[in-house]
């Protein structure tokens, strides 16, 4: 995996020799986003069968099984990951190392289907908006929001992407940023406060951001931060597309009020994490009142009613139940 920790001051590659410690890698956000954690979460699994003693098997692997759904909450990939690979480990530990290199591999072409389908959203001369990160840092390959942009640029089209930094952990400042500029495709980085702003003037033609579940009436969980972005963009009737594979889709949550919003260390939002000017150490620095307290939801529900359409790998549809059913079963 790509250390993300360590991004974008050192490029570092991240082996895991463990289940737990895979787990672990989630937890701390070594690896991060929703397609990521997914593909991580499916090898953490098959680790657990492969490490699994012969004579307490399905013991080991049904609380490694647990283990890792513990590890964070809302990403529904984590799950359907797990399940999928935790029955192949059933049959033996060799079906269950092939059951998640499957669901890797399906989510880069997912999300090479996506940028396919979704590239034909942009026009020559868009700005487009997006929040957190869900280029292919998230995923395993291409990325969800960020798919579309990168065919739209590989295909001629100018376009310019204004990134939302998304405190508190800042991955689009860390990670979008820096993921567009190995693209080579324009950026500007603003504060997450700056979007509606830029909205009104006019200086934004269309939003896309990824998703962490999708609930069956269409409603979306994402990074803290996107429910403000969809507001504003409906009142300046800017289109708000939501990118993310069907493996996102949880058919199980009727609505988004059904989604468990992960809570995180207040710390997040008391510190900032940076390079310091003269040792180039990453280093932390409060950047809140001493005593502070703080609170740290780190997704938000975006209802389906503000969000334009969903783009899948397998075609753009409206959020609502029939269509969610309609393309699950395609
Ligand atoms: O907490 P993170 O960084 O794992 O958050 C997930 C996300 O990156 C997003 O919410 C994203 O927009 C969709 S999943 C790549």
């Amino acid at each position: 995996m790509i250390n993300q920790l360590l991004l974008p001051y050192h490029f570092q590659l991240y082996e895991s020799a463990a289940f737990i410690q895979t787990v672990d890698a989630i937890r701390v956000m070594v690896v991060r986003g929703a397609g990521a954690i997914g593909a991580a979460a499916g090898f953490a699994m098959a680790q657990a069968c492969l490490e699994a003693p012969a004579a307490n098997y399905a013991a080991f692997i049904s609380h490694a099984r647990k283990t890792i759904e513990a590890s964070r909450p809302t990403a529904y990939d984590l799950f359907a990951a797990v399940e999928k690979v935790y029955q192949a480990g059933l049959t033996s530990p060799g079906a269950a190392v092939t059951a998640a290199q499957e669901l890797a591999d399906k989510n880069a072409s997912d999300g090479r289907m996506i940028g396919e389908t979704g590239q034909h959203l942009i026009h020559d001369g868009y700005r487009i908006q997006t929040h957190c990160n869900a280029g292919w840092l998230g995923f395993v390959d291409y990325g969800s929001a960020l798919a579309p942009v990168y065919m739209a640029h590989r295909s001629g089209k100018k376009i310019h992407v204004w990134v939302d930094e998304t405190r508190p952990r800042n991955q689009g400042a860390r990670l979008t940023a820096w993921e567009l500029q190995q693209e080579n495709v324009p950026c500007t980085l603003i504060a997450d406060n700056a979007a509606a702003h830029l909205m009104s003037r006019g200086e934004t033609d269309l939003v896309i951001v990824g998703a962490d579940r999708v609930a069956l009436n269409g409603d979306v969980a994402n990074k803290i931060g996107t429910l403000g972005l969809a507001l504003a963009a409906r009142e300046f009737r800017i289109p708000f597309y939501v990118a993310a594979p069907t493996s996102t889709f949880d058919v199980t949550s009727a609505r988004g009020s059904a989604i468990t919003i992960e809570e995180r260390d207040p710390q997040e939002v008391l510190f900032v994490k940076g390079l310091h000017a003269e040792t180039g150490a990453i280093t932390e620095v409060r950047v809140s009142a001493p005593g502070a307290e703080a609170w740290n939801p780190a997704f938000d529900i975006t209802p389906s009613g503000l969000i334009t359409g969903l783009i899948t790998e397998k075609g753009v549809i409206t959020p609502d139940r029939e269509s969610i059913l309609g393309i699950m079963r395609r």
